[in-house]
């Protein structure tokens, strides 16, 4: 019967799909090997379910191990692992007992994907696991469907991962990256004890990422070594926990945060679990970035913007805040159009009542005392001086001081009695309701049909609190945050069908909502509200690790967190390795700091293609060394952007970084080919650039070089 399934299950695929032969049959049917270009997750049916074996170099498949855990955990008999799945079934029994049933190869975004099904031995229950394989990235994503197959009685969700992988008993470290407003991504690695890490978010706001690395204790290697990494794709709130067990595996298991949630399954429904997206390389963090960035740059990006180049930006943000008008706005626009950029945004205080952050969220119409003759006008003439328009948003969110939060007090997340926490003078609207889905929706479709809007910048602004839907059926209450999320995607998917052409910039007080799941749906990320040129360094650092280039949006801003009046030029240069920005107001700056911006953009222009397509590799890191620097490598290899940050200098030999050779390594070139240096004499050989390497002439603090490598 099983053989026959897979027959039929293989008749029905179409044939690229088969010839990449990523899940592989045993002969007898009940063990799979999901396989991609280096890699190997194993499974098979052992006393009836089902097992994971290994994961990892595909020379395991060479010989067939003991599994190390089930394939999906449930509560329910010995309590040894972490539990995907818990429910309470209509008669109070809380223990699941899982048996395999069948399994069928399917295709999901093109990729080969093993589906199989397991149900509960007495209850009507069943639990589809889904792996798929993504060959030429090494990576698998995991995801489960569970149902409700009765005709009678509601099984109640108590939690419901994505998916989980077992690592082989070793000693291992995991790096995560945690932050705060203005730091984001701060990259943190600790040794995996007995017990359970857990890195969650509860409130909707990350300013870290559920992207991890585990690997050998010491295999620190930033080329060399194994790690097991992943992400989750989702964007509200996550958990991921890194459990070892006394004497054997490491389980790693993430998907939905069930923290205060619980989810009802009436009988004949099903719930999908978000992905999650596990990987494995034996090249150490280099291997972890090229994965995942060309990941999200080829396959997960938008497809209508995925391949343009993104264009120069101004914002207006810092040059105004929230003092915003016609007069100053066009003033703003005709000086960047002389600097030499592309896309003029306005930032927040554009609409009705918006002179600060106490009113206005929630009115989206035009605050006609700033711009009289309402928004199109003053389009039509930053068009005409050869810009694209942006605008930015806030769809989420609501100041009790609107319109709508008088005519709608109930629209917003809230509980009886209890005080509705604000934050920065917000409140979160309730975006499970469908009436509020449609106010947004109807809201944001005028705004861009009626003006010609070319960019939105979303923001998102205040930590979820208050989760209560007091008009929501009992059984739906703790289920809001899961709709909100599938109404949030909604409403920008739909938006984005509607207006193909415009770009998304996904924003969350910087950095507060940056995930593989934004990521597929919008084509920038704003990194952090901190544009000091050396925080951003460090912050760029790791977002360079996990995101592409082409997504990191960086602005060139008059902000100096450190007082340490940076150049002009070194902001510039901090910018271009990601998608370059201006934020200064820029009608005051002199004629000389006009020739240093015109200057640079065009500098910028030369080199963004490499910059925004290129393979990323990071030579140097900022943690623990006294600069940073980044090299990116066209497709053909035959041109390179070498960015070199300094930092604060010390005393000779006064760090260990002092005591090391200044000579650096090139990554990335062809080793036969060869290659000028733009400011250095001569030409190199791939191969002496990438093995002797090369003393990059830049002394001081805060100094900066771009250098171009090119093919001769
Ligand atoms: C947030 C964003 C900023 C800016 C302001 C506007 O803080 O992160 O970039 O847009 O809101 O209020």
């Amino acid at each position: 019967m099983k053989r026959i399934l897979f027959l039929l299950a293989l008749s029905l695929i179409t044939i690229p799909v088969f010839s990449q032969n990523s899940i592989r049959v045993g002969n007898d049917g009940t063990s799979w090997n999901i396989v991609t270009h280096s890699t190997v997750y194993q499974l098979k049916v052992e006393n009836d379910e089902v097992r994971m074996v290994n994961y990892g170099n595909k020379s395991l498949m060479e010989k067939t191990g003991r599994p190390l855990g089930a394939e999906i955990p449930v509560r329910g008999g010995y309590v040894s692992s972490a539990p995907l799945l818990e429910v309470v079934f209509p008669d109070g029994v809380r223990d699941i007992e899982l048996e395999y049933k069948t399994y069928e190869i399917v295709n999901t975004d093109g990729y080969e994907t093993l589906k199989i099904t397991q149900c509960d031995k007495y209850y009507p229950l069943e639990v589809i696991s889904y792996i798929t394989s993504i060959p030429e990235y090494d990576l698998i994503e995991k995801w489960i469907e569970v149902r409700n197959s009765g005709r009678r009685g509601n099984i109640k969700i108590e939690n419901l991962l994505s998916g989980s992988v077992f690592l082989p008993k070793d000693a291992y470290e995991l790096t995560h990256y945690a932050g705060v407003w203005g730091y984001e991504f701060i990259p943190q690695t600790t040794l995996l004890t007995p017990g359970t890490k857990t890195i969650q978010v509860k409130d909707f706001k990350s300013y870290g990422s559920s992207s991890f690395l585990v690997r050998p204790e010491g295999e620190t290697d930033q080329y060399n070594g194994k790690v097991w990494f992943g992400s989750i794709k989702y964007s509200g709130n996550w958990r991921i926990d890194f459990e070892k067990s006394f004497n054997g595996p490491v389980q790693i298991a993430g998907g939905m945060n069930y923290w205060d949630q619980e989810l009802i399954l009436k009988p004949g429904s099903s719930f999908t679990t978000p992905r999650i997206v596990f990987g494995y390389t034996e090249q150490g963090t280099e291997g972890v970035t090229h994965r995942l960035t060309s990941y999200i740059r080829e396959k997960l990006l938008p497809a209508s913007h995925r391949e343009k180049i993104r264009p120069v930006l101004y914002n207006s943000w810092y040059a105004t805040t929230f003092d915003v008008n016609e007069e100053h706005q066009l003033a703003l626009a005709k000086v960047a159009k002389e600097l030499g950029v592309e896309m003029f945004v306005i930032d927040d205080g554009w609409f009705k009542g918006r002179v600060n952050d106490k009113a206005g969220l929630g009115d989206w119409t035009v605050d006609t005392n700033k711009f009289p003759n309402g928004l199109q006008p003053m389009i039509e003439k930053i068009n005409a001086l050869g810009l694209d328009f942006g605008i930015w948003i806030e769809p989420e969110m609501v100041n009790p001081n609107s319109d709508l939060y008088r005519a709608h007090p109930d629209w917003v997340f809230h509980f009886p009695n209890r005080q509705r926490h604000e934050g920065r003078n917000q409140l979160i609207l309730n975006l499970a309701r469908e009436d509020v889905y449609q106010y947004l929706y109807q809201s944001f479709h005028k705004l861009l049909k009626e003006n010609n809007i070319q960019f939105i910048k979303w923001d998102m602004n205040k930590a979820m609190t208050d989760p209560g839907f007091p008009s929501a059926p009992a059984d739906e209450q703790r289920a809001v945050r899961i709709k909100y999320m599938e109404n949030l995607y909604r409403l920008v998917e739909t938006l984005r069908k509607e207006f193909p052409h415009v770009w998304f910039e996904n924003c969350s007080s910087g950095g507060g909502r940056i995930d593989m799941a934004m990521n597929s749906r919008f084509d920038f990320n704003w990194a952090s509200d901190n544009t000091d040129p050396v925080d951003r360094i460090f912050i760029q650092d790791s977002y360079l690790t996990l995101f592409p280039a082409n997504t990191m949006i960086s602005w060139v801003t008059h902000e100096d967190w450190h007082r340490q009046n940076h150049s002009l030029e070194y902001k510039f240069d901090v910018c271009m390795s990601g998608v370059l920005g201006v934020g200064y107001d820029i009608t005051k700056w002199t004629d000389t700091e006009k020739n240093i911006a015109k200057e640079k953009i065009a500098r910028y222009k030369e080199i963004r293609e490499t910059v925004q397509t290129g393979t990323p590799y990071r030579l140097v890191s900022p943690y623990g060394n006294n600069r940073s620097i980044h090299q990116f490598v066209n497709k053909n290899q035959s041109e390179s952007i070498v960015f070199v940050y300094n930092l604060a200098e010390y005393p000779n030999n006064g760090i260990p970084e002092n005591k090391r050779s200044p000579i650096i390594r090139l990554r990335g070139l062809l080793p036969n080919v060869h290659y000028a240096i733009e400011g250095l004499e001569g030409t190199y050989s791939g191969d002496y650039l990438m093995k002797t390497g090369i003393e990059i002439p830049l002394r001081g603090a805060f100094r900066s070089r771009i250098l171009k490598v090119s093919k001769q």
